[in-house]
């Protein structure tokens, strides 16, 4: 039996309606407040058979970080798709971004290795790759050199992999997987979801950080390719292309037949705004919208490379403006389906 955890996030629900397609015994967990519906919602964009399929999982309530919840989730399981994570660039986020990425995975790993679990896939990010110092290409090579200048997030990523790399040495096998900004449909006002919402909505700034981006479905296609091969306790970059956020979002723009955004962020005006939004979030204590980090990301300019998948499991990613069309055409029936 197979066991996803984040099944009610953006890669977890694409992941499990993939599988949902071929097998019958998944198990996924679900937390209190998660949204069961959203999910469903992402297997009606590409079924209409979704409910059948929503039907072959087995839900179980269970966060990560707590250990009795996620003892019954691991009765008689073969193979675990860890993607549960928290994505957060606000500073007051980092102890809470412990306890579920590192810690959580902590959780996971022990369990794989008490449960003698066969094979586990974790969804790492591009953030924990260092820079390279012979190249400019990013790649599985560039290993994490020191947390300096690095995000929680990406601190507590790079924890995580390293206890899925502890996993590999007490007997189970592992892939972990870096993906680059993903791309997909479902979760509009949520993460990278909220690009389509906003740029359909008018939203008028670019900047012109460059960094890698790739499909979801990309994502689950090559998470489930590599689980079901012999490849084992290996890692692998997941980047489509290298694009500017100008690209990427005058693309979704013209997807959207709207203008496409014209108004430059500056590395003043980001730094302009991410110290106004910090005294906004201090006096009105809510959470930052931009923040130094997330303000910094936006002028990077990082360039990876996925040479070793393509080589080493002759996997084909899809064009991202190709993806961005049928990704915005999903959103505009969605919008129609609400009316
Ligand atoms: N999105 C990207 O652009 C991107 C890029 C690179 C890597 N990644 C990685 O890809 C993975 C999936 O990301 P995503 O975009 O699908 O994220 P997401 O949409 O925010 O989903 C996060 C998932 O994690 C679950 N989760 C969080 N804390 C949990 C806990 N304590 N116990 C159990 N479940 C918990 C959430 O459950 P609830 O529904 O209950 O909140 C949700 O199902 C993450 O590991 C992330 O680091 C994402």
């Amino acid at each position: 039996m197979i066991l996803v955890t984040g099944g009610t996030g953006l890669v977890g629900s694409h992941l499990l309606y993939k599988l949902a397609l071929n097998t019958d015994r998944i198990r996924a967990i679900y937390r209190e407040n998660s949204n069961l519906n959203a999910v469903k919602n992402v297997f009606s964009y590409y079924s209409i058979n979704s409910e059948e399929l929503f039907n072959k999982i087995e839900w179980v309530k269970a966060d990560i970080t707590d250990i009795l919840e996620l003892k019954n989730a691991f009765e008689n399981i073969t193979k675990v798709y860890h993607c549960a994570a928290l994505i957060s660039f606000d500073p007051r986020d980092y102890e809470k971004m412990y306890r579920i990425n590192i810690e959580g995975t902590t959780n996971i790993v022990n369990f794989c290795i008490d449960n003698k679990v066969s094979k586990l896939c974790f969804v790492s990010s591009i953030a924990t790759l260092d820079k390279s110092v012979n190249s400019d290409i990013i790649n599985e090579c560039c290993e994490w050199v020191s947390n300096k200048n690095k995000s929680d997030y990406a601190i507590t990523k790079h924890g995580g992999e390293m206890e899925v790399w502890r996993a590999s040495q007490e007997g189970v096998e592992v892939i972990i997987i870096n993906p680059g900004v993903i791309l997909g449909a479902g979760f509009w006002n949520l993460g990278t979801g909220e690009l389509f919402s906003k740029i359909n909505k008018g939203f008028n700034f670019y900047s012109e950080g460059i960094t890698g981006f790739v499909t979801v479905n990309d994502v689950v296609r090559s998470m489930i390719n590599l689980m079901d091969s012999s490849i084992k306790n290996d890692q692998f970059v997941l980047v489509a292309e290298n694009l500017s956020f100008k690209t990427v979002f005058s693309e979704i723009a013209m997807a959207f037949g709207k203008k496409k955004p014209k108004i430059k962020i500056t590395k003043f005006m980001s730094a302009v705004l991410w110290r106004v939004d910090k005294i906004r979030s201090v006096i009105t204590n809510s959470k930052p919208i931009v923040t130094k980090k997330s303000a910094q990301s936006l002028h990077t300019k990082s360039y990876y490379s996925s040479d070793k998948i393509i080589k080493e499991s002759d996997f084909k990613f899809e064009k991202i403006s190709d993806a961005i069309k049928s990704i915005c055409e999903l959103y505009k029936n969605n919008l129609k389906k609400e009316e």
